[in-house]
């Protein structure tokens, strides 16, 4: 890592980072450093929103219930809102999804670009009152649709494997971009003395193999054979190796994030009473699965690639099993024990 600080006189900001990405892309216009550009004005405020939202009483619920069924805090429709409007004054996307909205987000017609936008604010809001992890999670797409026209579900519905650029922001001890145009992964970190993320890892890579897993083991009772038996091979390792650590914030962006810093399997398996998991494939796995690929990592719903599912509805959700590639890889060989 070269030594990246504010005060190295040739920093590379973020900012700096897309537009040279830019310059190396053939026929680039300019339009996905915009998009980028706003994307990280939203970021930081909703950062800073979420250090003071104890300060100014943003902490607790809105009053109401999103479509996929969570309750929305009050931080949830602030950077919901925040993001939706910075994205579209950027001028380059047609439409979005958001987790808090149900229906497509289209731009104003006198707005519109060529991208195309899934998000979700701030996922792990469950975490906000307790003052744990949060983060931002998105994934930019080209639009499909004739450009002429309206802009449709279609537009959004499109696999993982066609994703232009993903990235989750980490809003913890500090707040952390992950960022990948297709070209590797990169983590830029917030320095607030001057509102810009600086390169502090460039082309990250997860280690092959970790010490730890990570799920919500309170579903025991309704796990599938195939996860049991995984868990109890971590836990009691026939090979006479030492056990798997456990760790699991809530958060994904966390639980992720720790994941490829230091090796390791995170899951949200279907489970009875979930039949699909719970994470949304549009603006939670897919991003995430990109963004492991990136780092070599794996990405599987357990009997498919993430990448490569077809979406077939905006707040569709998958089982996600991701992380590590000798990890994932010997979870897929207890999949084939118990189809
Ligand atoms: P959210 O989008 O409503 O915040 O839900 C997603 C979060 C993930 O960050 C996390 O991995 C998961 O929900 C935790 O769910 P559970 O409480 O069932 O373990
Ligand atoms: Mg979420």
């Amino acid at each position: 890592m070269s030594d990246q600080s504010a005060f190295d006189t040739d920093v590379w900001t973020l900012t700096r980072f897309v537009i040279e990405t830019g310059r190396q892309a053939k026929g680039a216009t300019g339009e996905l450093t915009q998009l980028i550009n706003s994307m990280l004005t939203a970021i930081k405020t909703i950062s800073c929103a979420v250090r003071k939202a104890g300060l100014v009483h943003l902490q607790g619920l809105a009053g109401s219930v999103n479509v996929t069924g969570d309750d929305v805090k009050k931080l949830d429709v602030l950077s919901n809102d925040m993001f939706i409007n910075m994205v579209q004054a950027s001028y380059s996307t047609c439409c979005m999804v958001s987790e808090e909205n149900k229906d497509l987000i289209v731009t104003p017609k006198e707005k519109r670009g060529k991208y195309v936008v899934c998000f979700d604010p701030l996922d792990g809001s469950s975490n906000i009152d307790c003052l744990a992890s949060i983060g931002t999670i998105f994934a930019i797409y080209k639009r499909i649709s004739e450009p002429e026209g309206e802009p449709t579900d279609q537009d959004a519905l499109q696999p993982g494997n066609q994703i232009v650029c993903a990235g989750y922001a980490l809003y913890g001890s500090a707040t952390l971009v992950a960022i990948s145009t297709g070209s590797g992964l990169n983590f830029f970190m917030l320095d607030p003395a001057i509102g810009e993320f600086i390169l502090t890892e460039r082309n990250v890579k997860i280690k092959p193999k970790g010490k730890t897993y990570s799920l919500n083991e309170g579903y025991a009772k309704y796990f599938h054979p195939s996860i049991t038996e995984y868990l109890k091979h971590k836990k009691f390792p026939e090979d006479g190796g030492s056990p798997y650590g456990a760790r699991y914030v809530g958060s994904m962006v966390s639980d992720i994030h720790r994941t490829i810093a230091y090796g390791g399997i995170f899951m949200y398996p279907a489970n009875e009473k979930s039949p699909k998991g719970k994470l949304r494939l549009l603006y939670e796995c897919n991003p995430i699965a990109f963004l492991i690929e990136q780092a070599g990592g794996l990405a599987t719903t357990g009997t498919q690639r993430i990448l490569d599912v077809q979406p077939e509805a905006l707040h569709q959700r998958v089982p996600f099993v991701v992380g590590s590639s000798d990890d994932v890889n010997e979870y897929l060989s207890f999949v084939k024990k118990h189809p």
